[in-house]
């Protein structure tokens, strides 16, 4: 949904369209002009694919066309002037295309080097959206499967804050429930004094696995810690002390990995909504969705054959009351209209489920192309070599600092084999080694349709050829260093050189830059960052060829070359910023 001050190509076709569409049907105001990219380059660069439509919507009606054809050549004649639009052909049944004016290309391009990157955002018809990711559970270590989640929410708030939507970047730890009793009171017997410390609880994921063992041995141990949730629950000082005591080493812990990571969260885990649980039931009891079933609470919901529970047999609450809770938190209390969860695709159904209890309820409306909104993004497993679940060879989780340190190591062995080491100094390696491996480790995940299953493999993600953030950063680095080696002010340039797109390679590349805006947009709308990976591949493989067929430095055209250049080099560096991806200038 595109408004007023919205900077996308398409949008700015459209709106030429628009003018020509109120003159040619008068009488069908509500008709919005149908733009796309022409599949075929032959033809143009963009059609408008309105005629078909419209003709069978105004044929009844005694129009004086003949045909969608007429139609076509109709919405054509009475197009405004306009210098975007250096010619216009029809095909088909009436297809429009449109060959966009080199001159106006330029000057659009040479506008967006003047005033920032910042004025080719999209601009969406939502002021606050909610993203809620990563959201690991404590006292487990994050894995690989939480950073996809990580880094696709990351993605998705940047590029959704590029667009001028407020997000907010909740991390929904899971902070409560039944797992604390029996920590807890493991707890309690390794540290009677209650003197704890990071040191002493040592590694967070060996204690959960030692109190689990404990709980699974012992049936004594086991009623201490069910009372021990009753206790945690009421709100008993000790219980509660204890209770932040852990999650505060685990906060510690994932602190750390979105430190590395470059990803901002603000953590509102489940135990934050614990006290609104009750209130949220009673609105879905007066609207007669809950019922009793075997002893459980439950709402159905039609289609399926399990009901959602939402108070337990024992009367606890449950994944299912809190995220209703939330969202009824979120929509009312963070006016939040749109809410974006990204978990594995395991958990579908949860989402389901309860986004269809919160649209019987009313408080989402059942035409999914309204706001408020919520959207589950699901994602694919990360699978080894062998085509199964990702693990070390010990078969155990594979763990995300492992994997960065891997990746990091990796990256700075190949540029140490590369001579890097005496040429750079030692903070530019280390900073390089670190953008470039976490950057593989993201782009490697974001490239693929995130639904889709991925293998890791750290070969192919650090090869410098290819697909791979690698490829791609020292791509743009090779840009920057085309400009540094031409030694002239790039500043200057923007302010008093002049663009020229008159090659093909020069047009179709330039063609690409503009239509960053829309592809942001499209991929913020469908919530699929691998859109905006393609564009930056693509972006980088027509660079090449323009950089293959046009000499830039000692040309004739050196300053129109280097602009272009420079307006590349700014739009990859926006992608890399929103794909989370820092971006290097030496190679
Ligand atoms: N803690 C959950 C897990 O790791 C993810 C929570 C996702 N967010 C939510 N509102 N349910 O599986």
């Amino acid at each position: 949904a595109a408004t007023e001050d919205n900077w996308s190509l398409k949008d700015q076709i459209a709106k030429v369209f628009e003018v020509s569409l109120k003159v040619t049907v008068p009488d069908e105001p509500e008709v919005a002009p149908l733009i796309a990219a022409c599949a075929k380059k032959e033809f143009g660069d963009y059609q408008c694919n309105n005629a078909m439509s419209l003709w069978s919507k105004i044929k009844g009606k005694g129009t004086e066309f003949r045909g969608p054809q007429p139609v076509g050549q109709a919405i054509m004649k009475n197009l405004p002037t306009s210098d975007m639009i250096e010619s216009c052909s029809i095909a088909g049944p009436g297809f429009v295309n449109v060959k966009l004016s080199r001159q106006w290309m330029a000057k659009s391009i040479q506008k967006m080097l003047k005033d920032g990157i910042e004025t080719w955002a999209p601009k969406l018809s939502v002021k606050r959206a909610i993203v809620d990711f990563s959201s690991p559970n404590i006292a487990k270590e994050m894995h690989v499967g939480h950073l996809r989640s990580t880094i696709i929410g990351d993605t998705l708030a940047r590029m959704l804050e590029y667009s001028k939507v407020e997000v907010l970047r909740r991390n929904h730890v899971g902070d409560w429930g039944t797992q604390f009793g029996m920590l807890i009171e493991f707890l309690f017997e390794k540290f009677p004094d209650g003197e704890v410390s990071d040191q002493a609880i040592g590694d967070l994921e060996a204690f959960y696995k030692a109190s689990k063992q404990r709980f699974d041995g012992d049936p004594e141990f086991k009623e201490r810690a069910q009372q021990a949730v009753v206790s945690l629950q009421g709100g008993e000082e000790k219980y509660r002390k204890a209770w932040a005591q852990i999650c505060e080493i685990s906060r510690k812990g994932y602190g750390k990995v979105y430190e590395r990571l470059g990803v901002h969260l603000e953590e509102k885990g489940e135990s934050f909504y614990n006290p609104y649980i009750p209130g949220t039931l009673d609105l879905l009891r007066e609207k007669g969705l809950i019922e009793e079933s075997e002893g459980a609470q439950v709402i159905f919901i039609e289609g399926k054959k399990i009901p959602l529970i939402v108070v337990k047999r024992d009367g606890g609450f449950n994944y299912a009351s809190t995220d209703l809770a939330a969202l009824w938190y979120r929509l009312n209390e963070e006016k939040a209209e749109w809410i974006i969860y990204v978990t594995d695709v395991g958990q579908r159904e949860h989402f389901e489920m309860f986004f269809t209890a919160a649209k019987r309820a009313g408080w989402l409306p059942t035409d999914e192309s309204k706001y408020p909104k919520t959207n589950h993004v699901g994602f694919g497993l990360v699978l080894g070599d062998d085509g199964k679940r990702f693990r070390t060879r010990s078969s155990e989780v594979v763990k995300l600092v492992d994997l960065l340190d891997e990746a990091k190591t990796r990256c700075k062995a190949a540029l140490v084999e590369r001579g890097k080491a005496a040429e750079w100094t030692a903070e530019e390696l280390e900073h390089t080694a670190e953008a470039v491996g976490y950057g593989a480790v993201k782009y490697a995940d974001l490239k693929n349709n995130r639904l889709t299953n991925y293998t890791f493999n750290f070969d192919q993600m650090l090869n410098d050829k290819g697909n791979t953030a690698v490829y791609l950063l020292y791509a743009h680095a090779r840009i920057c260093s085309i400009i540094r080696k031409s030694g002239k002010d790039i500043e200057e340039l923007k302010k008093e050189g002049q663009l020229i797109l008159e090659k093909e390679e020069e047009r179709k590349l330039g063609l690409h830059l503009l239509q960053f805006a829309e592809i942001v947009e499209d991929a913020c709308t469908n919530l699929l960052p691998n859109i905006l990976c393609e564009y930056l591949y693509d972006l980088s493989e027509k660079f090449t060829s323009f950089y293959s067929e046009c000499q830039v430095v000692g040309s004739a055209e050196e300053t129109s070359r280097l602009l272009l250049c420079e307006a590349t080099a700014l739009v990859m560096r926006q992608c890399f910023h929103l794909l989370g991806i820092t971006p290097v200038y030496k190679i």
